[in-house]
Formats: C-alpha cells, sequence, structure tokens
C-alpha cells in the first residue's frame, strides 16, 4: 500500500502555498483518506453542511469557522439553523443566542455557500443524479441520497464536508466506492410498513446494524417518503451510512456474499413504537423531521382544512423553497391555527424554552428530543392521523 497519493497541485495546497484555510482542509481530507485507505482524491459535484444551529457548535464552532473563512469550490447547502430568520420562532430565543446565530450564518454566506438552512436539500437547492460523487454531512440526508438517489458520499462529519467543499474533492474510500457500497446483512420484514413503521424500523434495527448496510426485503411498496422517516431514524441510531430496498431502491443488488439474515416482525415494530413512547398529552405537536416535502404538506392541508383548531400548538418545519412553492397548503394550514416553520427545526431549535412534551412522528426527533441538550422532551411517538386528533376539534 503506497498510502494517499496527492497530486503537485494537492501537495502545493498542502504546504500552505494557497493560504491557511486550505491548508487545514486538505490535511484534513488527507487525515482521514489515509484512516479510510483511500489512495486519491477525487473531485465531488456538491457539498453539505451540518453543524450549523448556535445550539449544536458553540463557541468552539464559530472560532473555528473564522479559521476556514474562504470561498468553497462547489455548490455547497446548509443544514438547519436555531430559528426562522424572517418570521422568528419556533420559540423565544434570547439576544445572545440570536447574536452568535447571525455571526455564523454571515460567515457561510461570506464563503459562497447557499442559504438552504434545510436537512433535505435533494428536494430543490442541491439535489445529486445517480453516481456523483460528493461529500455531505447530516446523517439523513446522507442515508437518503446515498440510498434513494445513488450518489456516493461517506458519512461525513460539519468539519469534513466542509473541508471538501474548499478543496473540492474528498478522499476515494469507503461508500465512493462499489465494495463499500454492498449490503452485508439482509433483512426481512414480515409486514407492510407505513410512515410510522418504517420510522419505528430504524430505531429498532439502528443498533443491530451499527455500520453495516442492510437490504431490506418484503418493502416493494416503500415510498420515498417513508424512506426518507427510515433514513433519518435509523441514521439517528446508529452508524449506516446507507441501506438498499429490494424492488425499490437503485442499487438493490450489490449485496455480500454471505450476508447475515435478521427477520423483523410486526411486533417488534410495534413494541418499538410503544417502548419510545410517553403516555403524558403532549403541549406541542411537531411534524417536520426531516422537513416536509410539498406533498407531506399538502396532504396535511387537506386533513385540517375548515376544521377547527383546540388542544397543543401544531408546528410543521420544512424549508423556504417547499414553503414557497405550497403557499395554497400552508394558507389552509395557517388558517385552521398550526403554523409552519422555515430554515430551523424541532431538534436545533431551542425548544425547551417553551415547551416539555411534544407529540411526532418522527423516529429521529423521537431519539433527540428526550436528550438533555436537545430538548429534554417528554415524547408521544406515534403516527399522524393520531397526532392531528389532539388539535382537530
Ligand atoms: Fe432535519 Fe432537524 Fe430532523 S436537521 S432530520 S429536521 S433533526
Amino acid at each position: 500500500m503506497k498510502g494517499l497519493q496527492l497530486t503537485r497541485d494537492e501537495e502545493r495546497i498542502f504546504d500552505g502555498e494557497k493560504g491557511e484555510p486550505q491548508k487545514v482542509a486538505i490535511r484534513l481530507l488527507y487525515s482521514l483518506g489515509e484512516l479510510g485507505g483511500a489512495d486519491r482524491l477525487i473531485p465531488i459535484k456538491s457539498a453539505h453542511i451540518s453543524g450549523v444551529s448556535y445550539k449544536n457548535i458553540g463557541e468552539g464552532g464559530i472560532q473555528f469557522l473564522r479559521k476556514m473563512m474562504t470561498k468553497v469550490k462547489v455548490p455547497t447547502s446548509l443544514n438547519p439553523l436555531g430559528f426562522d430568520i424572517e418570521n422568528g420562532g419556533p420559540v423565544e430565543i434570547d439576544q445572545n443566542f440570536h447574536k452568535k446565530q447571525m455571526e455564523i450564518i454571515d460567515i457561510y454566506r461570506e464563503m459562497g455557500i447557499m442559504e438552504s438552512y434545510t436537512c433535505t436539500p435533494y428536494y430543490f437547492y442541491n439535489k445529486p443524479s445517480f453516481g456523483d460523487h460528493i461529500s455531505w454531512a447530516e446523517s439523513s440526508a446522507i442515508i437518503y441520497v446515498n440510498s434513494l438517489i445513488g450518489a456516493r458520499t461517506n458519512r461525513e462529519s460539519g468539519p469534513s464536508a466542509l473541508a471538501a467543499a474548499i478543496i473540492g474533492k474528498t478522499p476515494d474510500h469507503g461508500l465512493h466506492r462499489n465494495d463499500g457500497r454492498k449490503a452485508s446483512v439482509i433483512v426481512n420484514v414480515d409486514s407492510e410498513l407505513d410512515y410510522t413503521g418504517f420510522a419505528a424500523l430504524g430505531l429498532y434495527l439502528g443498533p443491530k446494524l451499527n455500520r453495516s448496510i442492510a437490504l431490506i426485503r418484503g418493502q416493494r411498496k416503500a415510498s420515498d417518503l417513508e424512506l426518507k422517516a427510515f433514513s433519518a431514524a435509523l441514521s439517528a441510531v446508529s452508524s449506516v451510512p446507507m441501506f438498499h430496498v429490494e424492488g425499490v431502491t437503485p442499487e438493490y443488488n450489490l449485496v455480500s456474499d454471505g450476508a447475515e439474515v435478521i427477520n423483523v416482525d410486526k411486533g417488534s415494530i410495534d413494541e418499538t413504537i410503544s417502548k419510545n413512547s410517553s403516555k403524558e398529552e403532549p403541549e406541542l405537536i411537531a411534524i417536520g423531521c426531516p422537513h416536509l416535502s410539498a406533498e407531506e404538506l399538502s396532504y396535511i392541508a387537506g386533513l385540517v382544512k375548515g376544521k377547527k383548531k383546540v388542544g397543543p400548538d401544531l408546528f410543521l418545519f420544512t424549508s423556504r423553497e417547499v414553503k414557497e412553492n405550497s403557499k395554497d397548503a400552508v394558507k389552509t394550514i395557517e388558517n385552521f391555527g398550526g403554523k409552519v416553520f422555515v430554515d430551523t427545526c424541532m431538534v436545533v431549535s431551542p425548544l425547551s424554552n417553551s415547551y416539555g412534551k411534544t407529540g411526532t412522528n418522527s423516529g429521529k426527533a423521537t431519539f433527540y428530543l428526550p436528550l438533555s441538550g436537545y430538548g429534554n422532551q417528554k415524547v408521544t411517538f406515534t403516527g399522524i392521523m393520531d397526532l392531528l386528533k389532539w388539535v382537530i376539534g
């Protein structure tokens, strides 16, 4: 093994001839490449950066970003931040949080990064194609684009995706190669799952898979939205970078010889839902983790249209572009008494400033929201119809 070989140009960057941020970036990529067994850096088509909310990265993160300030080389989108920039909310924030968050935004803006503020950039801002090499952070989006689109990214962190955006390259290892995309576990699921069932399957399977790629069998009718829910939940409780679904995802034929087999029955899914759900009445119904698509917003609008709002608050989370393109649905939801937020989400905003008990259909939020530092919430994890029962009079 010769280790990772840099081109003459890359060596100059490595030696600091092109500036300090570039030097730090390529050295980070070099170390990761050496660890992963890469022999070269390869060009990427796009990057997606997580670690945008001040709640997540704090003062240390701001200092790191200042050190890395330079223009990015490829189209680069950003994850959600701590509040809705134009409309405010979803909860009250203090002045210091606001100031620090705006500092972070200014740095990214200066670097030429898109002001997307969403974990579903693949709907509008940053849509990769099959086979594209990319460098993405945000675990739910990584699994989604690897699995459903067939784009190629390792599970990057905020700093490594930023480094790749600055250099325009990433180390060629892991998920960038065919061998790194093979399923080593086959999961047979004995009954067809709905949206909540897929979110629960993610929570159930994550600890069993750890980092392994699975081929899911028995779910040939799975929709993109259901697999988005699965992606988010699975990524929250494991280091899994992608999955395949037989007959559905584009690379499901990539399976290792002698793959281990796991059987999952409906009872395990029901038990996962019940085990992860508080029995307390929620103060807030929060939907949109990951951020809602236009189709989901329109579906929810149809369910609440003309109805009277009662009970807990209803918050929906999506991206600016989806909201902009769903004006009728948003109006219907707002007339009902719900609120549609952009730029932020239920996990990265300081929800616990105002709420202690939240109902959601998201497996990922069900995992994160109870954690201290993420919301300290008592979570009711259930399907959208049951959630809306709390708010429809
Ligand atoms: Fe997205 Fe926030 Fe959930 S970033 S996946 S809505 S935790």
